[in-house]
């Protein structure tokens, strides 16, 4: 959905007096029109009071008194063995006491044996107390454990890259199929530009973006004006089909294509970092599923060296953690970026520098940027009314 189908859902809701129940990915909708947030956990439903980000919010505490406990817990445990280790050795230690003070003469064979036996069975009722106490230890632990999915990736070197251009558009129309979307176009797109494009269902933004890279059909093209593009560049272009990945490769064939020069290890390590873990990397990627896909199709971009990243609606269909990862592997990739999606939340998250909107068959920057959500969409809105 655009915006402003989302805005008359938002308004329709807002004056309907029933109780509703919204299933949905996008946090920005969620938070103007919910106050309790329902998560379908493996052990159940969990209710948090609040909308979406006071439901984040309070996600990230548990996270952190989460990890609190299971730090506590790992020191406990290295306390309890450092514990065992010592009685055990003092143990040990008496019982040769025992034995030298027999060799020296100072005391009989039986006081010795004697010594001896008490030293042994003191080991072994210290051995029992101490194991009980290591297995306790351990168990708590295990049960403490967090499974976090958070993504922590590799640092790729900083490409010691010149600024260049990549993008040159200047008085350009955009025909699809012989009628005019787009007129009289102004692009310049450089290396290090993140740009996000906004506007209606079916005012060109596709078709755009198709026209400038020449793709596919002869639909849609750019007419009159100047188009210059940077010789050589590479564009990588990622909607929902996920083109990118070539699924006649498993995962990790995949990721070598994206960068040959990595090593196996960090290829791994980055795989590992979007949850591409021991066997599953050598899985055919034609059997992923559309939220997998897309996750490999972000770890292969967050190690590709290409110019220009131009994402169309990614987060359509992805469920929130997966467009967490994406949002890590966008903001470890260094290139340019064309963003067109609707979802502003995740906008509001990339770093975006440069905003435009499709009005009235024109494309104009914003003057807000996703970083100040609430003015990017009033003024968005604006641009359908
Ligand atoms: N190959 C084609 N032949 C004829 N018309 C086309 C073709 N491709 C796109 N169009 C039309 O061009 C218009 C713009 O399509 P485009 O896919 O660029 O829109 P969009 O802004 O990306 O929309 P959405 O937000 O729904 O993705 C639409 O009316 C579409 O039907
Ligand atoms: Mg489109």
């Amino acid at each position: 959905m655009d915006l402003e189908a989302l805005e008359s859902l938002r308004q329709f809701l807002l004056n309907f007096t029933g109780a509703y129940v919204i299933v949905s990915h996008k946090p920005f909708f969620l938070d103007q029109v919910t106050d309790i947030t329902w998560e379908l956990t493996p052990v159940g439903l969990k209710v948090y009071g609040g909308n979406f980000s006071q439901y984040r919010e309070q996600k990230e505490i548990e996270l952190e008194a989460a990890l609190r406990s299971h730090e506590a817990a790992r020191k406990e445990l290295k306390r309890t063995q450092a514990t065992a280790m010592q009685e055990q050795q003092r143990a040990a230690q008496s019982s040769r006491n025992g034995h030298a003070k027999f060799l020296n003469g100072s005391i009989d064979r039986m006081a010795a044996g004697l010594i001896k036996t008490k030293a042994e069975v003191s080991t072994g009722t210290a051995k029992k107390k101490h194991e009980a106490a290591v297995a306790k230890a351990n168990q708590k632990v295990a049960e403490t454990k967090v499974k976090t999915t958070k993504v922590t990736s590799i640092q790729l070197e900083e490409k010691n890259q010149k600024r260049r251009n990549l993008i040159h558009i200047q008085g350009a129309n955009l025909r699809v199929s012989e009628r005019l979307l787009i007129q009289n176009i102004q692009l310049h797109v450089s290396s290090g530009d993140r740009i996000a494009i906004i506007g209606a269902n079916g005012s060109g933004k596709s078709s755009l973006v198709k026209a400038i890279l020449g793709m596919q059909n002869q639909a849609a093209v750019l007419e009159s004006g100047d188009v210059l593009l940077a010789p050589a560049m590479k564009a990588v272009y990622l909607d929902q089909t996920y083109e990118l990945v070539n699924r006649r490769h498993t995962i990790l064939e995949n990721m070598q294509a994206a960068n040959p020069n990595l090593s196996y290890q960090l290829l791994r390590q980055q795989l590992g970092h979007f949850l591409f873990k021991y066997d599953d990397v050598h899985k055919s990627a034609s059997v992923l599923s559309g939220g997998e896909l897309a996750r490999l199709a972000i770890a292969m971009i967050s190690i590709s060296e290409i110019d220009l990243l131009i994402l169309d609606e990614p987060t359509n269909n992805l469920d929130i953690e997966t467009v967490e990862q994406m949002v890590v592997g966008i903001n470890d990739y260094q290139g340019a970026l064309w963003v067109i999606s609707h979802d502003i939340d995740f906008l509001s998250r990339i770093n975006i520098t440069q905003g435009f909107k499709l009005k009235e068959q024109t494309l104009q920057m914003t003057t807000y940027l996703p970083s100040t959500p609430e003015q990017y969409y009033r003024e968005l809105l604006e641009c359908h009314q």
